[in-house]
């Protein structure tokens, strides 16, 4: 059994470096990208306070995103590459935090509880593989602290699994 011990969220470098720990310790011998995103999309949506969606999107095409396993309400399942905050975020290979997802233009609201949202891509040797997608209903849930931890757990994500 895997005993996930609640993190203290009130400092934000420690609680990233136990959730990254966890995280290691989720994906150790196993390199099964689905099993792994799983297991991470609930470690992440149980341990992160202030979330209603937690997962993975996963590039399955060069223009195409499919859902992939979360938490959360069922999702919007394919997401062209430019649309929407995940599209957007495959389109410039760089993650994206939005305070206000009525502010961003093209947002696609897939639970309507959705008030921010973080979506950070999984990048291996050059190539985006997908991305993990969080939101929250609370506006400007997530920061840049929010962004290098969960940025830090998809490099050991990546570096974890074979493509899936
Ligand atoms: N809001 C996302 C769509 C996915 S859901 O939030 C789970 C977007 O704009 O790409």
């Amino acid at each position: 059994m895997f005993q996930t011990n609640a993190i203290d969220s009130a400092d934000k470098t420690s609680f990233y470096r136990e959730l990254a720990e966890q995280a290691a310790s989720l994906f150790h011998d196993e390199p099964d990208a689905i099993a792994n995103a799983a297991n991470l999309s609930a470690l992440l949506f149980e341990q992160m306070p202030g979330l209603n969606w937690a997962g993975f999107y996963f590039l399955k095409s060069p223009d195409e995103l499919v859902v992939g396993p979360f938490q959360g309400k069922p999702a919007c399942v394919r997401i062209k590459v430019g649309k929407g905050v995940c599209g957007s975020a495959v389109a410039r290979k760089q993650s994206i935090l939005v305070e206000d997802v009525d502010a961003f233009p093209g947002h696609i609201a897939c639970d309507s509880a959705s008030r921010s949202e973080l979506v950070v891509p999984l990048i291996k040797d050059g190539a985006v593989l997908g991305v993990i997608d969080l939101d929250s209903p609370n506006l400007a849930r997530f920061d840049a602290a929010d962004q290098a931890g969960i940025e830090a757990i998809a490099k050991l994500y990546v570096e974890a699994c074979n493509p899936a």
